[in-house]
């Protein structure tokens, strides 16, 4: 797709952090803009902001960590008119600590929320972003995983792990929906200035630096109009996300277990 002007745009996790900045630089008279989180409040406050611009908004909140949320916010945003032609699957939380510190419940829902509600979402919004005729022309897909999908993580396992299942579920639609009209990417996000950090621990020790959530945003923007089927911002974030994926699993495992025991 080359361009986000007259495309309904639906974001999750769009109450802060990189979803608000996408939602930002989205902005347009142009666009219409579905904005999807928890804290009603917050989305309302980042609608006001598109809506200065002139965007179409509407907000809807829900908590996608409970099973069924993502057939209730689709069934929400269809009833109230709407068909997204670009999605945004960018909610999401992690812990970091031992595997044993967090709860089941707290893993059941981490997982509902960053793996399996977003691939219902997709799923649920997919047959009219293959329709050329319904929608409008190119339809978009830009699911956010982490640098932390590059390679396991020992105390961020679950987290880790989810986001590894975001990028190769992504990798593999972009092979699957290529020429069919959609464009499918993955952003790769490494320690990044949101309220992730507050939630899963802070991570900056480990890199020394954190993102803005604005730079991330355009990154993965940029990365979605361009076709490309991934994209890991920054450049430390890039060189250790392959650094990650190629050298000897056994070695990743030591070095990551020594890094991230020093930060728990
Ligand atoms: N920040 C980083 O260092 C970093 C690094 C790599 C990847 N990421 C990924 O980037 C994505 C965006 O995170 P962020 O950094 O922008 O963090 P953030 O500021 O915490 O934003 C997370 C967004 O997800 C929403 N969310 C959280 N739990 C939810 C739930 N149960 N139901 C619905 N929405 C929920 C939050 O809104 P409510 O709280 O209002 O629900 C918020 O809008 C996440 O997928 C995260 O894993 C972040």
């Amino acid at each position: 797709m080359n361009t986000f002007k007259q495309k309904t745009i639906l974001i999750t996790g769009a109450s802060g952090g990189i979803g608000a900045a996408m939602a930002r630089q989205l902005a347009d008279p142009s666009v219409t803009l579905l904005l999807t989180a928890r804290s009603e409040e917050a989305l309302r406050t980042v609608a006001a902001d598109a809506e200065a611009h002139g965007t179409q908004t509407a907000v809807f909140p829900q908590d996608l960590s409970r099973p069924g949320a993502a057939e209730a916010l689709h069934d929400a945003v269809t009833d109230a008119g709407f068909a997204p032609d670009v999605l945004v699957g960018n909610a999401g939380f992690g812990a970091l600590g031992r595997f044993e510190s967090e709860s089941a419940q707290t893993y059941a829902e981490m997982l509902t929320l960053n793996v399996v509600n977003l691939t219902t979402l997709t799923r649920r919004c997919l047959p009219h972003m293959l329709d050329a005729d319904a929608g409008n022309g190119e339809a978009g897909l830009l699911n956010v995983a982490s640098t932390a999908a590059h390679q396991p993580l020992p105390y961020f396992a679950v987290y880790a792990a989810s986001k590894s299942y975001v990028l190769h579920f992504s990798q593999a639609l972009w092979a699957e929906y290529r020429g069919r009209g959609l464009t499918v990417t993955c952003l790769s996000p490494g320690p990044t200035r949101t309220g992730f950090q507050t939630r899963a621990g802070s991570m900056s020790s480990l890199t020394g630096s954190l993102e803005s959530a604005e730079k991330v945003a355009r990154t993965g923007l940029r990365a979605l109009l361009n076709g490309r089927h991934a994209v890991v911002s920054g450049a430390g974030n890039k060189a250790g996300a392959l650094l990650g994926r190629l050298s000897p699993r056994r070695a990743v495992l030591a070095i990551m277990e020594r890094a991230f025991k020093a930060v728990i």
